[in-house]
């Protein structure tokens, strides 16, 4: 019941009575005339009127203006509230609408961004389309797979924006049946990429309309993986195979009679000691390498002087050196700074590239063990006259069982593994190993090492 409006009109009624009364009274009483009274009453009416009318619209027109101003999206404006009446009330009740509103839509577009966020930083591809095929929202990853734009493919028909006829098909198969799909599909990027597609109906407020959302894993380094483990598997086994070959021969030899020639049965026998000890050198090194990828291997961290490391590796090999007609020269700077790491382990490295450097030099060549600071870290290198090292394959000595030579590399007692587990113990005390060669002058493997 609007009361206190109604009042206003009420006492504007009354005072106007009023008026009329007290100018017909003046006029009764001769203090005005006629003409006058009319004159006077038109005003004072005139008056009360525009003051009635003024009391109940201004408030309306701030009213009227401000609601507009929130409609065009000014939702912080607020009707200033002057009275505690009807139209006081009303503004009360806009201002609290657009405050309630104002919250709403702050939370909406929270909620719109965190799932934008989340979106944006995955890495795997998302791609939603509606029932009618159109793309409804394609994340970063996908934009980055096809090239595309999320404002350009937005609205667009999918078939028109990813290039790709598998996934495109996938996409209609989904639609149709409205079932999940997963499939493996190889999507150029432009280089070809091996993606997991997993495929599922939209569900929720959009069920109705049948869209579906694609999510695009890429597993192309997981394939290559487990491509390199199925190779160095079936090299393993290649490895292990040769040289027990080699002793199944000699011992079927044996039994079959030539056992009875001691001296031919010492020949042999020899020969199944020498492969023996190739299997026994291959195993140790299949487990050292295995040890050093196991990631909860902890490395031992002491202080190692190379200087004093580079004399022991150098007595193993002097003589050796020396019966092969093979000069050891070792070059270290005085004072050398330790380096911290395991022992152990970096005497493996320099006995793994000392061995080599003996190995692949023909007689009467040179081997240099030089051992200096270089910018913050020690420098070592193995630098021999030997063969050398082609291009192309200097790159590769570091990979499991790649040998330059395998006859040769064979016949020397190698197992093809050495360089790979030095590349593993330098890079897990956080250096670098490389090598240059020139084929037929010699090779150089160089290993730095972070000071301690
Ligand atoms: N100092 C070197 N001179 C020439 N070739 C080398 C030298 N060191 C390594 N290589 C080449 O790199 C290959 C890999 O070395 P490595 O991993 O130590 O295996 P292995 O010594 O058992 O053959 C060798 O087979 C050889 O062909
Ligand atoms: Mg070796």
């Amino acid at each position: 019941m609007p009361r206190r409006i109604l009042g206003k009109i009420v006492t504007g009624y009354f005072l106007a009575i009023l008026c009329a009364a007290l100018v017909l009274e003046l006029y009764v009483r001769g203090v005005v005339p006629a003409g006058g009274a009319v004159l006077l009453n038109a005003l004072l009416i005139g008056l009360l009127l525009w003051w009635t009318l003024r009391a109940v619209m201004s408030p309306l027109e701030e009213i009227t203006e401000v609601a507009q101003a929130m409609a065009r999206g000014e939702l912080q404006r607020e009707i200033p509230i002057y009275s505690r009446d009807e139209i006081g009330r009303l503004a009360g009740a806009i201002n609290h609408m657009a405050q309630r509103l104002s919250r709403t839509i702050r939370d909406i577009t929270e909620e719109k961004n965190r799932a934008q966020a989340i979106l944006n930083s995955m890495a795997d591809g998302v791609i939603a389309v509606d029932g009618g095929g159109r793309v409804l929202l394609v994340n970063p990853a996908v934009e980055k797979i096809f090239g595309i734009t999320q404002a350009d493919s937005r609205g667009k028909s999918v078939i028109g924006v990813i290039r790709n006829f598998e996934l495109e098909r996938l996409l209609q198969q989904a639609l149709a049946t409205r079932e999940q799909v997963m499939r493996e599909l190889v999507i150029l990027t432009p280089e070809p990429r091996v993606f997991r597609v997993h495929i599922t109906p939209l569900r929720g407020a959009d069920e109705r309309r049948g869209g579906v959302v694609a999510l695009l894993r890429d597993i192309t380094e997981h394939r290559r993986l487990e491509q390199v483990r199925t190779e160095f598997v079936a090299n393993v086994s290649h490895e292990l195979r040769t040289p027990l070959t080699s002793i199944r021969g000699f011992l079927e030899t044996l039994l079959d009679g030539a056992v009875e020639d001691p001296s031919t049965a010492r020949r042999f026998l020899e020969i199944m000691a020498l492969e023996t000890n190739r299997l026994t050198r291959l195993i140790d090194d299949l487990l050292h390498l295995s040890r050093l990828e196991d990631r909860r291997t902890v490395l031992r961290r002491e202080r190692v002087d190379m200087a004093v490391m580079v004399g022991r590796v150098v007595d193993i090999f002097q003589t050796g050196a020396r019966e092969k007609g093979l000069e050891l020269r070792v070059q270290v700077e005085t004072h050398l700074p330790p380096v911290s790491g395991d022992p152990d382990m970096l005497a493996r490295v320099l006995v793994n590239l000392v061995d080599n450097a003996v190995k692949y030099t023909p007689e009467g060549g040179r081997i240099t063990i030089r051992a200096e600071v270089v910018g913050g870290h020690l420098r070592v290198s193995v630098a021999d006259t030997g063969a050398g090292i082609p291009e192309e394959s200097l790159s590769r000595v570091f990979e499991r069982f790649y040998r330059v030579d395998k006859a040769r590399a064979r016949e020397q007692g190698g197992t093809g593994l050495g360089l790979a587990i030095v590349k593993h113990i330098v890079e897990a005390h956080g250096g670098r190993v490389w090598a240059e060669s020139e084929v037929g002058r010699g090779s150089t493997f160089t290993f730095e090492l972070p000071l301690a």
